[in-house]
């Protein structure tokens, strides 16, 4: 029997969509986050409770882990040194013996990235776990670190027309749900590529904005130097940028455009397209 689930980064453009697959399915989800009203904003359902956690803050840890056997876990976006607090949270869960298994937000080409010294510690850990390693969100247009930017109405990237095989945070967080309830060992100390359905580059992306906002959206294609510049100017720290720097490179060397069937296996769906995600969130704003 499964018991209650700490979701951490509940509130997050990936967790939320965690947290509402496992409500949908009746579990009892403890969001692990630390700004209780960005929780109540999100409008879970009754059962789903906020617990307060900060990766920064071991006071609070043990009160958000009371109760749990199962943890869907992941790095704070960007973090080039997410091992500074998560491997001591991980001692943390194998002290207390009762997490029967733990579900990682990783990342395609996790070796490439910060992130992978992350998947080495669940390892070593001995509790059980899956990877799941999705490409690159969409939802990175509508709450991540692209948002600002398209609503002055383009995308910068350093890719020219390299393609990414985008997936959608809703499917991840059908990913993890048959992850984190799955039972019978099947998906246990494995990692699951996930991707969506088709690879798309900016210029395309932009041209399904364009049609669905009516709207003229640009890309902007520059090259590494001049991206680093842009981010720094919009105010994120240098080890972000390194770390996008290199998210980047691996879409230039075409280690970005591979489908996999990840979310057909868990989830028995075909994922979402990059059209129909757009149609979604923009098409309404043409109307506007
Ligand atoms: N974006 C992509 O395309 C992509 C692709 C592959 C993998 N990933 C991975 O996905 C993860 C990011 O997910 P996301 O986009 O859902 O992130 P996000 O939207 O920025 O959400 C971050 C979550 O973490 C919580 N949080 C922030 N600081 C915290 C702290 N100190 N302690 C505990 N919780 C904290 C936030 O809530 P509070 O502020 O209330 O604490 C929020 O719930 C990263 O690990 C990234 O490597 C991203």
């Amino acid at each position: 029997m499964v018991g209650k689930i700490l979701v951490i980064g509940g509130t997050g453009s990936c967790g939320r969509h965690v947290v509402k697959h496992l409500e949908k399915k009746g579990q009892i989800v403890l969001v692990g986050a630390r700004d209780e009203k960005k929780f109540k904003e999100m409008k879970f359902v009754k059962n789903t409770t906020f617990r307060k956690f900060d990766y920064t803050m071991k006071v609070t840890w043990k009160c958000a882990l009371d109760g749990v056997d199962r943890v869907f876990l992941m790095a704070l976006p960007l973090d080039d040194k997410p091992e500074k607090y998560i491997e001591p949270f991980i001692d943390e869960l194998k002290q207390s013996q009762k997490i029967k298994k733990i579900v990682f937000l990783s990342a395609l080409n996790a070796e490439r990235f910060p992130i992978f010294k992350i998947e080495t510690l669940i390892k070593d850990s001995g509790i059980p776990y899956s990877f799941l390693r999705p490409q690159f969100f969409m939802e990175n247009l509508t709450d991540g670190f692209m948002k600002d930017e398209l609503k002055q109405g383009g995308l910068t990237a350093p890719v020219g027309d390299h393609a990414i095989a985008w997936v959608s945070a809703q499917d991840i967080g059908g990913c993890a749900t048959s992850l984190l309830l799955e039972e019978s060992g099947k998906y246990d100390n494995q990692a699951i590529n996930i991707t969506g359905p088709a690879p798309i580059t900016y210029p395309q992306i932009c041209g399904l904005l364009s049609k669905y906002t009516g709207k003229n959206v640009k890309y902007n294609d520059v090259n590494p130097t001049d991206f680093e510049k842009v981010c720094l100017s919009k105010g994120m720290s240098l080890s972000s940028v390194q770390y996008l720097a290199i998210i980047f490179e691996t879409v230039v060397e075409n280690k970005t455009n591979t489908v996999y069937m990840g979310v057909q296996q868990l989830t028995g769906h075909q994922p979402k397209s990059f059209e129909v995600f757009i149609q979604e969130n923009f098409a309404s704003s043409s109307k506007t």
